[in-house]
Formats: C-alpha cells, sequence, structure tokens
C-alpha cells in the first residue's frame, strides 16, 4: 500500500508514522536544527524497506560535499537501489539523482531532481535540492528559477512554505532582485522567526546593498534563535563582514575568536571555509592576525589533495599559503593539476577555469608576485561564479585583484576597480580607503584626501 506525504506527494510505503518521522527529519535539515541522519537512521533502523527514508538520507548527505561521508552516501543509495523495483516514480527519480552525484555528475542530479518537481511540484525535498545544489555549481539563475517554477502553486497553507519563501529570498538575491528578496525573507520570518536560511537571505540582501547599521541590529537581534543553528558559523561570518566593512576590526576578531576557532576538527566544513574567508580579508587590509592561520591549517591539511570541490580547495590554499606550509600548497596544487588532466566529473571544470587560476593567484600573493597575481585574476573575474558559493563569498577575488593590483603599483587599474567597488557599495569604508590610495599612488593627493575623508565619516557614522 502507499501512501502520501503530508504536502500529498506519493510515498510507496505503508507505515505513515515512518512517513511523518521523514518529514520531522526532513524539518531538521531545513531549520539547521537536531540531527536529521540521527533521526533517519531511527527510522530506517525500524523499517529498513522505507525507499523514500533511503532517498532521503542519500540525498541530504551529498549536501556536505566532504571525502570523510561518502561511504555513507553511497550505503544509503545501494539501500535504495535494492529496492528500485517496490519504488515509485519519484522515489526512482531521487535514486538517479543521486547515482549521478556519486558518478561526480552534479548537473545530471539536478536534472534529475528538477524532473521529479515537475511532476511533483510539492516535494520540498526535489526543491531544496535543486537549490542548494546551484548554490555549490555557482548556478545563479537557477538558484531562482527552480523557486519561480512552482511557487505559484504553494502558498501558506502548505506546510513548509516558509522554507520555500527562504530558498525564493536567496534566489532573487543572489540575481540581485533586493526588493522582492527581502520581502520574501521577511514573510518567511513571519512565519518562522527562527528560520536560519532566511535570516541568512536578509542578510545577504543587506550585505550587498552596504546597510552595515542596518545589518549588524538585523543579525545580532536575531542571534538568540539562528546562534543554536548548525548554520550558525555561517550567519556569524555574515555579522562580522558588516562590521568589517565600516571598520570595525575589533569586533571582526570578537566573532572569529568567539565563534569561528573551535579548537578541535569540525563537523562540517562551513567553519573552515568561513574562517580563511575572513582571515584572507584582513590579511588584504594589513590586519596581524597572530596565530590565527596556524590552527586553521592544522583542520585544513587533511584535505590537501581531496580535489572534491574546488570551492573548498581555494580556501585551503589561503590557509596554506599564509601560515607557509609550502609542501600543503603544493600538495594541493599538484593533486589539482592531475585532476583536472584525467577527471570529467562537474568539479573538473569549476577547477580548471577558476579554482586552480585562483590557488595560483594566491600562491602568487602570498609571494609578493603581485603581477602576476593580477593577471591569472583578471583573466577568471567574470566567470567566478562557477566556482559556486554566493556573490558576497566571491568577492573575495574582486578585492585580492584589487589589492594586488595596488602592490604591483597598477595604479590606473586599481582606481578603476576600486571605483567599481564604490560604485556597487558607496557605504563600505573600505571602498572608500582604496580609492584613496589608488588616487595617492596615481599623485593625486586633492582625490586621495577626499576619498579618505569620505571613509572616515563612514566609520564615524
Ligand atoms: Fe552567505
Amino acid at each position: 500500500m502507499s501512501l502520501k506525504d503530508i504536502r500529498g506527494v506519493p510515498v510507496s510505503y505503508s507505515d505513515q508514522k515512518a512517513i511523518d518521522a521523514m518529514e520531522d527529519a526532513h524539518i531538521c535539515a531545513m531549520s539547521f536544527y537536531g540531527d536529521p541522519i540521527g533521526r533517519i537512521d531511527k527510522v530506517l533502523s525500524e523499517h529498513p524497506d522505507f525507499i523514500m527514508g533511503h532517498c532521503f538520507k542519500a540525498a541530504w548527505l551529498t549536501q556536505t560535499l566532504e571525502t570523510r561521508i561518502y561511504k555513507r552516501m553511497v550505503a544509503a543509495l545501494s539501500a535504495a537501489e535494492a529496492l528500485w523495483d517496490k519504488a515509485n516514480d519519484r522515489e526512482k527519480g531521487h535514486i538517479k539523482a543521486v547515482k549521478a552525484w556519486v558518478e561526480g555528475d552534479f548537473y545530471g542530479a539536478v536534472q534529475q531532481w528538477e524532473a521529479v518537481l515537475t511532476s511533483y511540484p510539492y516535494d520540498l525535498l526535489a526543491l531544496q535540492l535543486i537549490h542548494l545544489t546551484d548554490v555549490l555549481l555557482g548556478d545563479v539563475a537557477g538558484q531562482r528559477d527552480c523557486v519561480a517554477r512552482v511557487f505559484a502553486l504553494w502558498d501558506e497553507d502548505m506546510p513548509g512554505y516558509e522554507f520555500v519563501l527562504g530558498f525564493y529570498s536567496f534566489g532573487l538575491e543572489e540575481n540581485s532582485d533586493y526588493l522582492q528578496a527581502e520581502e520574501m525573507g521577511r514573510m518567511s520570518l513571519a512565519i518562522r522567526p527562527d528560520n536560519p536560511y532566511a535570516v541568512h537571505a536578509v542578510s545577504h540582501v543587506m550585505e550587498m546593498q552596504g546597510r552595515q547599521a542596518g545589518g549588524i541590529s538585523f543579525m545580532r537581534d536575531r542571534a538568540p534563535s539562528w546562534s543554536k543553528s548548525h548554520f550558525a558559523n555561517h550567519l556569524w561570518w555574515h555579522l562580522s563582514l558588516f562590521h568589517l566593512d565600516i571598520g570595525q576590526i575589533d569586533r571582526v576578531f570578537d566573532v572569529y575568536d568567539n565563534n569561528l576557532r573551535t579548537p578541535h576538527q569540525t563537523v562540517d566544513k562551513y567553519e573552515e571555509l568561513d574562517a580563511a574567508a575572513l582571515l584572507w580579508r584582513l590579511k588584504l587590509l594589513g590586519v596581524d592576525v597572530g596565530d590565527r592561520w596556524a590552527s586553521l591549517a592544522d583542520k585544513w591539511e587533511p584535505s590537501a589533495s581531496d580535489t572534491l570541490y574546488a570551492f573548498n580547495d581555494v580556501h585551503a590554499m589561503m590557509t596554506f599559503v599564509s601560515d607557509g606550509r609550502t609542501e600543503a600548497a603544493q600538495k594541493l596544487l599538484t593533486a589539482n593539476e592531475r585532476y583536472i588532466d584525467h577527471a570529467t566529473d562537474a568539479n573538473t571544470a569549476m577547477s580548471r577555469e577558476v579554482g586552480l587560476p585562483f590557488c595560483l593567484a594566491l600562491q602568487d600573493f602570498e609571494k609578493e608576485n603581485y603581477n602576476s597575481c593580477v593577471d591569472r585574476l583578471l583573466a577568471v573575474r567574470y566567470r567566478t561564479h562557477r566556482l559556486g558559493g554566493s556573490h558576497a563569498q566571491r568577492d573575495i577575488i574582486g578585492w585580492t585583484l584589487l589589492e594586488a593590483a595596488l602592490r604591483s603599483k597598477r595604479y590606473d587599474l586599481a582606481l578603476a576597480l576600486a571605483n567599481e567597488r564604490c560604485a556597487l557599495k558607496t557605504t563600505s569604508v573600505q571602498n572608500w580607503n582604496y580609492v584613496a590610495r589608488a588616487h595617492k599612488g596615481l599623485g593625486d593627493i586633492t582625490k586621495a584626501d577626499k576619498a579618505a575623508a569620505r571613509a572616515q565619516s563612514l566609520m564615524a557614522g
């Protein structure tokens, strides 16, 4: 006998309690609370023939993008495949999607989940996986459009609507539709005030619009709830970006030391990613970060030759070059060079087009080969979305380029790049400081003083 889930989507299993328990695990995954895998494992131990349960587990494990979970993902997929003959069309679609993923065809996985969603527009798991994978792959339009294709069919009476609003909010934000993005994010928070993904989407809107003071109070007001979620590290990082942008370096260190510096290896990569991204920004500003790189490099070193996800590799490289770990840096470069010569998975193109050039540029920066760093980054700067992540995360590439342009004394280029950043975000102290430095390099002290004064007044404000 087949039943349906809470949204009326068919499930080829006859125990409603198991289906409801999977929904609880899914809510944990969408709201970044609790242990979704632990919950579904408990369900599966009592219901080993629950196909959709295995599909959920395998699908959710895809999102960690770490080699250490790979075996568990493959085992969950095998368990689902063993039940293929009993699976309905929807479940077969989920199985095919994870199978494509395991084979390294991330784009194929998205297509399979897309086909499921087209037939079952209330399949919230399929929608979530398409959206999140599009973020990982840097498919910017896809992050928004996967939600747009089903959104008109949803309303607030449908369970999970607040999560759909959160996905839509982030997708709209990444496509620069800030007004609608903020509206969707705040609608989500009206239904579920502790939805970390919606907090995240609204904070991205504020980041892109340069609303630093508003961003700080928005994040701090809501911190009592989101700081308990599994998304907390990344949200602390967002808070630190607002402080960084207006020159509050002490606050940035507070966030780093209290929230991004767990002494032991963390269970997910977010903390290490965000910690590296934050320290590199401080390095670009010439701030002494003490011994912080060393403990972070210890965490990254075991995955130096993973070649699993280019986005991870560039952050690993930031820590290796900054902590003087030339062996680990070389190991990462060699592994990537071999990998792009032989592999055919979806990450290969990401590594070839952006990951490896950026890693080499980081190495150049550390060796003070600033001209080479500039040339490498200029060549890829409008392709960097292929690396995955968000505009706010990839901003580190443009920022590195600008700092390298200044240090290589290519002041006309530096001024052009600084002006570009100011046009996009006019409230950033850092951006005006860059304009001032570029004018100074070109010998225009009047304009340099004017830009520096603008930075000072923004800092005072
Ligand atoms: Fe973010």
